[in-house]
């Protein structure tokens, strides 16, 4: 008998077809978000599960389903796992990082650019009809070349975004905790600066951190009134690590330039404090949305799921004490 799985949100049916050689699947093709409660009844009496962001895998629904081995998360991003909890019930918990470095630099990348040049209120007033022909001054924005770029988070994604500016000829700062090694600066052509210097010589600060309760509004009022007002914020990592109401309080008085955002507190709430100001750019959490990438981050998921219930260690464990 195949062991039983859930795939808790919409995927491409390659990925189920690939499942459905292994497991008996109960797939989630309609794509309710099934919450707590949809988690608990729906893992009852399942081996593992395919889960992604939006699923709460908390202690209460590890709790409720005692034959689970493993929650494999189709993102890289994991802080809707309750990692302690999984370890303490013996389930091994996986991630996808790497497959998504490049498309959810681009997007960081697009975003930045958007904000920069006014991309979306411009286009706005085009579609609106406003544009009665063009002038010598309209629609200023600012320069990215040779611009200073300051990245928040230096792991996989932010040197990628930090690989990306050459072509720009800009000045790369960073800051993280532990510097990267000399070789991988140079690579990046980036130096390591501390978190306030950062905040202040950054013309376009982009925040790739993963979220804990600890990052939780990493950047609020005081961060912000450290930022340059010509400055612009870009955040693709999550939601929570910037404080949304102080975010845009200093946008609407023009204390930041601008934003590009992908990521919410909150979500799927969205403060609609930003649907009022026209400098910034703003995508509905999609920093690693192309069919390529989705599909490798979904088979990366598959992958870690035949591992772990074929009793091997899958490659990308996040609880390896949970082998102990
Ligand atoms: C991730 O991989 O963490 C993305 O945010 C998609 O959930």
């Amino acid at each position: 008998m195949k062991p039983k799985i859930l795939v808790a949100r919409e995927v491409f049916p390659e990925v189920l077809e690939r499942l459905r050689q292994h497991f008996e699947v109960d797939d989630n093709q309609a794509d309710a978000v099934l919450g707590v409660e949809g988690l608990k009844a729906r893992l009852a009496g399942k081996a593992g599960a395919l889960t992604a962001a939006t699923d709460p895998v908390t202690a209460e629904v590890i709790a409720a389903a005692p034959g689970l081995k493993a929650i494999c998360n189709f993102a890289v991003g994991y802080n809707n796992i309750d990692l302690t909890a999984c370890s303490k019930a013996g389930v091994m918990a996986t991630n996808t990082p790497g497959v998504l470095d490049d498309t959810t630099a681009d997007l960081a990348w697009a975003l930045l650019m958007a904000s920069a040049r006014r991309l979306p209120a411009a286009e706005r007033w085009l579609r609106n009809g406003e544009w009665k022909g063009w002038q010598f001054i309209q629609w200023l924005g600012s320069d990215v070349h040779h611009a200073t770029l300051g990245i928040l988070g230096m792991g996989r994604i932010g040197q990628t975004v930090a690989r990306r500016a050459l072509g720009f000829d800009m000045k790369v700062i960073y800051h993280k905790r532990t510097p990267l090694p000399a070789e991988r600066e140079a690579e990046c052509r980036a130096t390591w600066v501390d978190k306030q210097t950062l905040l202040r010589e950054s013309d376009f600060l982009v925040l790739l951190l993963p979220y804990s309760p600890e990052n939780h509004h990493t950047i609020g009022a005081a961060e912000l009134a450290l930022m340059k007002p010509t400055a612009h914020l870009i955040n693709v990592a999550r939601g929570g690590i910037v404080d949304d109401e102080a975010l845009i309080s200093a946008l609407r008085q023009r204390q930041l330039s601008g934003a590009g955002l992908d990521v919410y507190e909150g979500e799927p709430k969205f403060n609609p404090g930003f649907l009022e100001l026209d400098n910034v750019a703003l995508t509905p959490h999609i920093g690693s949305s192309s069919r390529a990438t989705r599909m490798a981050m979904a088979m990366t998921a598959a992958d870690n799921l035949i591992a772990a219930l074929a009793g091997q260690r899958p490659p990308n464990l996040l609880n390896p004490d949970v082998l102990k």
